[in-house]
């Protein structure tokens, strides 16, 4: 039977035995009794409660899914099969990890980097001649823009090169790159997967069962398998991701709609906005418009940062996807003032609040910032 993704959150990666129990649980073991013909140990990929998160994320993106310690890890899994000397093209304004782990590559002189405007196709397809890979984030962070994947992965291909997507700010209830033609997909599970701003986790999923095996083996020895606690955090965050993705971008929608009205507000990025130059290849390739929203600030970037100590209900910190809302000035952080991101962007991480709560908080936050 074919399922919807919102049955496919509560179904995928449940043991079956009968009189068994309905949820897979923490299992606390590093070694495993030996096997004739096998040692099995937790940092292989033996761990019953890893292996349930791997199942219901492999369901829900097409693909098999391995589980790493972070979203970082994953990403350097991709990394590190790259051979010396390769040439990779990576967006020049993204996650700061990433930017920072593919720039010091380059500097041990290891890879050769080529920062591209990912929403700019023609400028990414002249990057491609000879790159070992296209590393792509689905929306970017934190300016939001929408790369054409479907173009994109064809241009790679034909170029011999392979595709990565982070996906971290769409799930997989939002888009699918594996059926765009990806070959990886990387999510911070950390994120809207596990959704409840407690658990440090990441994955890779992919089709092809050589690379699976490959990206295992350097799993394996790597070491960089999450821990127990933080799998069954993840799994059960899956069971409520659509309900979870529903109300928060419902509200996204909202915001992002009353913002770009706000006398204290000189742009919003997000690309539900018909008006937003992502807006289009988000209609055509994605299933939502998430729930990440840029904000940039009518004056200066201290007002800004005020308007992040002036809410009560939205949260000043850093991260995202969780159920709880978050809001922080991205360009606090060097490497993203670096990269160019605007000193007045808010990223805000829409949660699952009352959207009422959420507009009164925000609009008194403006109002403080901006009063005197
Ligand atoms: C888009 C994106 N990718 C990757 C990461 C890194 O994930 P983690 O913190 O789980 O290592 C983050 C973290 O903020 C992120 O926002």
């Amino acid at each position: 039977m074919e399922l919807h993704p919102e049955s496919v959150v509560v179904a995928a990666g449940r043991p079956h035995e009968p009189g068994g129990p309905l949820n897979t649980p923490i299992v606390l073991t590093a070694p495993y009794r030996h096997l004739p013909d096998d040692n099995p140990y937790a940092r292989h990929d033996v761990s019953p409660t890893v292996r349930a998160f791997e199942d219901a994320l492999g369901a829900l993106e097409g693909g098999t899914a391995l589980a790493f310690a972070s979203g970082i890890a994953a990403a350097a899994a991709v990394i590190d099969r790259l051979p010396a000397g390769a040439a990779v093209v990576v967006p020049d304004a993204a996650y700061s990890g990433t930017v920072s782990a593919f720039a010091a590559q380059q500097e041990l002189g290891r890879l050769t980097v080529r920062p591209v405007d990912s929403a700019d196709t023609a400028a990414v397809l002249a990057a491609l001649d000879g790159a070992a890979l296209l590393w792509l984030e689905s929306v970017s962070n934190p300016l939001m823009a929408v790369p054409d994947l479907p173009a994109l992965i064809a241009a790679a291909h034909a170029a011999g090169a392979q595709v990565a997507v982070d996906s971290t700010f769409s799930t997989p209830l939002v888009l699918r790159p594996l059926d765009l033609g990806a070959d990886v997909v990387m999510h911070s599970a950390t994120k809207y997967l596990a959704g409840h701003s407690d658990v440090i986790m990441g994955a890779l999923v992919v089709r092809d069962q050589a690379l699976a095996a490959e990206l295992h083996d350097g799993r394996t020895r790597t070491g960089a398998v999450p821990g127990m606690l933080e799998a069954y955090l993840a799994t059960r965050g899956i069971r409520t991701l659509a309900l979870r993705m529903e109300r928060a971008q419902a509200n996204a929608a909202t915001l992002a709609a009353r913002l770009a009205e706000h006398p204290h507000v000189a742009r919003v990025r997000y690309p539900g906005l018909a008006t937003d130059p992502g807006h289009a290849v988000a209609a055509r390739d994605h299933r939502g418009f998430g729930a990440m929203i840029g904000i940039e600030t009518a004056g200066t970037a201290e007002q800004a940062e005020r308007v992040c100590e002036c809410v009560r209900l939205i949260t000043h910190a850093t991260s995202l996807g969780g159920v709880e809302s978050l809001i922080e000035r991205r360009a606090r952080h060097d490497i993203d003032a670096a990269f160019g991101t605007p000193p007045t962007l808010l990223r805000f991480s829409v949660g699952i609040e009352h959207v009422e709560d959420l507009w009164a908080d925000l609009s008194q936050a403006l109002d403080a910032a901006f009063s005197g």
